[in-house]
């Protein structure tokens, strides 16, 4: 892939020194994707691929995922949002940037819009939720855990592939399968534990919604299996100055499974904020 180059930098973030893996390329308003889980930055490569015209487009890999460095878990949603603050200082992005978070990536946003306001010009979300685990999908993360310790981490990314995916991208193509699964093979176990920790402790963010201020937009998979339409419909309806785009023929990566609508929408939302 073209523009796509994995970069290491020391971060001095609140939890102590790590070694964060990042992308970066374009010019021009930031904008910061954060991938989900069990997943890493190269989850982003269409938006690379289309995007570098119009943003300084800028993707790292959570701690513990991809190339960065895997520390202690568990890792927790303020824990990310702190190293993604650490990242911008380093890399001298003091202009306002727009965050892009898919699921957990979308956790993760929650909690850098509530530490890290000042920092925001605008958000995009996909695939995620306001509310935070209700006590049986906590007891699904604690039974995660469980099964990814005694049986090792495949057993995870098996079950979770098919749901990561539209029915129709699972069936016809081959190659973001293969994409996917390669990406997830990366994450070692005890990221998975250290991650599934922090989902399951996350908290609830949706007392955040209303006071969401910045333009934001909202862009669900038509078939999400792991995040529902309505929860996308629910943050839509609570966040003042939103937009709702749902992305056709996509599941839960929609970046990846119809990254052209996906980036026309990011492209128009970033015109829309420029002119602001
Ligand atoms: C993700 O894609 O990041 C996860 O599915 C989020 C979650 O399990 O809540």
């Amino acid at each position: 892939m073209t523009h796509y180059r994995s970069q290491k930098i020391q971060l001095d973030s609140p939890a102590g020194r790590v070694e964060i893996a990042y992308s970066q390329a374009g010019h021009g308003l930031p904008l910061l994707f954060v991938h989900g889980y069990p997943l890493n930055c190269r989850l982003w490569q269409p938006q690379f691929a289309d995007l570098l015209d119009t943003a300084r487009v800028i993707a790292p890999d959570l701690r513990g995922h991809g190339e960065s460095q895997v520390t202690p878990g568990p890792y927790s949603m303020e824990m990310f949002a702190d190293d993604l603050n650490a990242l911008l200082d380093a890399l001298g992005a003091s202009e306002k940037i727009v965050l892009c978070g898919l699921s957990m990536g979308g956790y993760v946003a929650f909690a850098f819009a509530r530490k890290y306001p000042e920092r925001l010009a605008g958000l995009i979300l996909t695939a995620t939720r306001a509310a935070a685990d209700g006590p049986e999908a906590k007891a699904g993360r604690d039974q995660a855990m469980q099964t990814a310790s005694e049986n090792g981490s495949k057993v995870i990314f098996d079950a979770m592939l098919p749901k990561l995916l539209s029915p129709d991208t699972f069936a016809h193509r081959p190659d973001i399968v293969a994409q996917v699964r390669a990406i997830m093979e990366h994450t070692p176990l005890e990221t998975i534990l250290a991650d599934l920790a922090g989902l399951r402790d996350r908290r609830d963010s949706t007392d955040l919604l209303p006071s969401l201020r910045i333009p934001s937009l909202l862009l669900p998979g038509e078939h999400d299996a792991i995040v529902p339409l309505h929860e996308a419909q629910a943050m839509h309806a609570a966040i003042p100055n939103s937009q709702l785009q749902i992305i056709p023929q996509a599941g839960h990566l929609a970046n990846l499974e119809n990254p052209r609508i996906f980036n026309q929408a990011v492209c128009d939302f970033l015109g829309r904020i420029k002119n602001m």
